[in-house]
């Protein structure tokens, strides 16, 4: 595996492999690499010939408060992962290297970054949108994956290739889970044991939600009650939103029909978790009627 650290050799692999009529897969990450990036690795890997993961911990999606020093950075150990999931080239830039002095540009994304996380993290995708677009400049990829985890991020992405004509095919791929339903993320080694066991009560949420519009319910002030009334019952949790929307344009609902998302963020102790769950809904009730718990796929 080749480790690449200089934005310009990584344009230079990425043109000569273009000329070579290579397809290029590409994995953002900011490292810490778990299963549920492995996941994403191995997808990613199936519809490309030749595989880069980047790890860049992009010091503008985070504001001043958060963890921007504290974000595990196990370099070792996602090197080693990389190998051993063949990937062809680990991407693994400097912050002065991506961001050097004099660098003055912002991509910024409007409706679809105000929204929800947008809220709680005014500049965060603004930071993403940057990254992500440098990172398809340079990697040139012919396929990009994301986590549904990070669903509102992995949308904007999609509106940004597109509106921006990046040219690469956006892959979602289904959200990893531990056994107890929660979102394999890298800030979950910041939880504590107790905090560890609440932690799952997001997915419970996020299962009622789901449970209530499979029994007939569809007015959003009944599903977001439901989902509140779960975190409620989890003392060290404290939510953030728990919503009913949208899945495509993440606009909030007043009654579920047609694709939904629901979202949900808490807080447990200093830990966020955000958490999602994609669900079709027939536009009329129907007895017997099946509502598919989706999951994105957009490949
Ligand atoms: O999801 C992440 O890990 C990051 O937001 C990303 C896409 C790598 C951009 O820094």
């Amino acid at each position: 595996m080749n480790i690449i650290t200089v934005p310009r050799a990584m344009a230079v692999w990425s043109r000569r492999l273009h000329r070579e009529g290579v397809t290029i897969g590409l994995v953002p990450t900011m490292g810490a690499l778990h299963e549920g990036h492995r996941a994403l690795i191995r997808k990613a890997r199936l519809s490309c010939d030749a595989l880069v993961v980047s790890v860049f911990v992009n010091p503008r999606q985070f504001g001043p408060a958060e963890d921007l020093t504290r974000y595990p950075r196990p370099f070792a150990q996602d090197r080693a992962l990389c190998a051993h999931e063949g990937v062809d080239v680990l991407f693994a830039p400097s912050r002065e290297a991506m961001y050097p002095p004099g660098f003055q540009t912002v991509v910024a994304l409007q409706e679809l970054a105000r929204r929800w996380e947008g809220t709680v993290r005014p500049h965060h995708f603004q930071g993403v949108a940057t990254v992500v677009t440098k990172l398809l400049c340079l990697v040139r990829p012919h396929v990009v994956v994301f986590g549904q985890k990070d669903y509102q991020q992995a949308l904007l992405v999609q509106r940004l290739v597109e509106d921006l004509n990046l040219g690469a095919r956006v892959v979602v791929h289904p959200t990893v889970r531990e056994p107890d339903g929660l979102a394999l993320s890298s800030r979950n080694v910041y939880l504590t044991t107790a905090q560890r066991r609440a932690a799952p009560v997001l997915y419970r949420a996020l299962r009622a939600g789901w449970a209530a519009i499979r029994s007939g319910i569809r007015s959003e002030a009944q599903i977001s009650r439901i989902m509140h009334d779960t975190v409620a019952a989890e003392p060290l949790a404290q939510v953030d939103y728990l919503a009913l929307c949208d899945a495509r344009t993440l606009e909030p609902l007043r009654r579920a029909a047609g694709k939904v998302a629901l979202l949900g963020a808490i807080r447990i102790g200093k830990v966020r978790l955000i958490d999602n769950l994609l669900v079709t809904v027939p536009a009329k009730k129907r007895t017997g009627g099946r509502i598919r718990l989706g999951e994105q796929r957009s490949d």
